[in-house]
């Protein structure tokens, strides 16, 4: 089912009274990357899905974006759909946000699933990095960022094995709102680092990376995984950066057996 927050497209499916768990994207992506989970996990549990803010269906606005009023969007769509204790679950900016959101308000999740993503804040050069996107936004067209940015994110084997999937992914991003892609891109330069929080965290924690992740890799994620204290670490055979839509038959195993062991307290 579809429905709007806060001018956020939000999708919920399975049953309300059971359990939930809501899926954070990653960049610049859109909530269907979690089909695969939701087909499988909403027989169980209630799943929820959305679109980050400038991205996928949701309304872009005027782009000035931060990762704290991301994590706001987070927090309304909990309140509004009256989620108690939700696994939360995302993926690279995703996990951004759900890391940030941990930090601010860990009491509200049961747990929490981290893919391939990192608690470490751009450095100078991430930063500059984010502006030359900009600019080539600004210069060239979304488009065009969006061609040189996605090959990135997948294992050469998935573009080459799972073209016609590869492809719908690669042409749903690159009609992507520029002012979304650019207000990301601006958020995620100015996030804050998460690195000191991780010994915190008490909820439960899967961790999980593609073990071809060029922009996560399994070496950063093991370290992230081994600071957080109820944590385990999986990594993803030939997967890239996608690991949960590249290879979703393997990743739904993991989160199915964290979720049974974990989602009955
Ligand atoms: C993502 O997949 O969300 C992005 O690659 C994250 C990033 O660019 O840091």
């Amino acid at each position: 089912m579809k429905t709007t927050i806060n001018n956020l497209s939000v999708f919920t499916s399975g049953n309300t009274n059971n359990k939930s768990i809501i899926f954070v994207h990653g960049f610049p992506f859109d909530h269907r990357m979690w089909d695969a989970q939701i087909e499988m996990l909403s027989e169980d549990y209630y799943c929820i899905t959305y679109d980050i803010r400038g991205l996928g269906e949701s309304l872009t606005g005027d782009g000035q974006f931060t990762m704290e009023s991301f994590v706001d969007d987070l927090e309304t769509i909990i309140d509004e759909l009256k989620l108690k204790l939700p696994v939360l679950c995302g993926l690279s900016m995703g996990g951004y946000i759900s890391l940030r959101a941990t930090e601010r308000m860990e009491k509200r999740f049961r747990a929490l699933i981290l893919c391939d993503t990192k608690a470490l804040a751009d450095d100078n050069a991430g930063k500059i990095k984010r502006a030359e996107g900009i600019k080539s936004i600004n210069e060239n067209g979304v488009e065009n960022f969006v061609g040189q940015f996605v090959p990135n994110c997948f294992s050469d084997n998935f573009m080459m094995k799972n073209k016609p999937g590869y492809e719908e992914v690669l042409i749903r991003s690159k009609s992507s709102s520029p002012i979304g892609v650019k207000g990301g891109l601006l958020a995620m330069a100015g996030r804050t680092d998460t690195t000191a929080f991780l010994p915190n965290i008490l909820i439960p924690t899967l961790v999980i990376c593609g073990e071809e992740d060029k922009l996560t890799p399994p070496d950063v994620m093991k370290s992230m995984s081994d600071q957080i204290n109820n944590s385990e670490f999986h990594v993803i055979d030939r997967a890239g950066h996608m690991a949960p839509l590249e290879a979703a038959d393997i990743v739904n195993e993991k989160m199915r057996s964290f979720l049974a062991e974990y989602s009955e307290h």
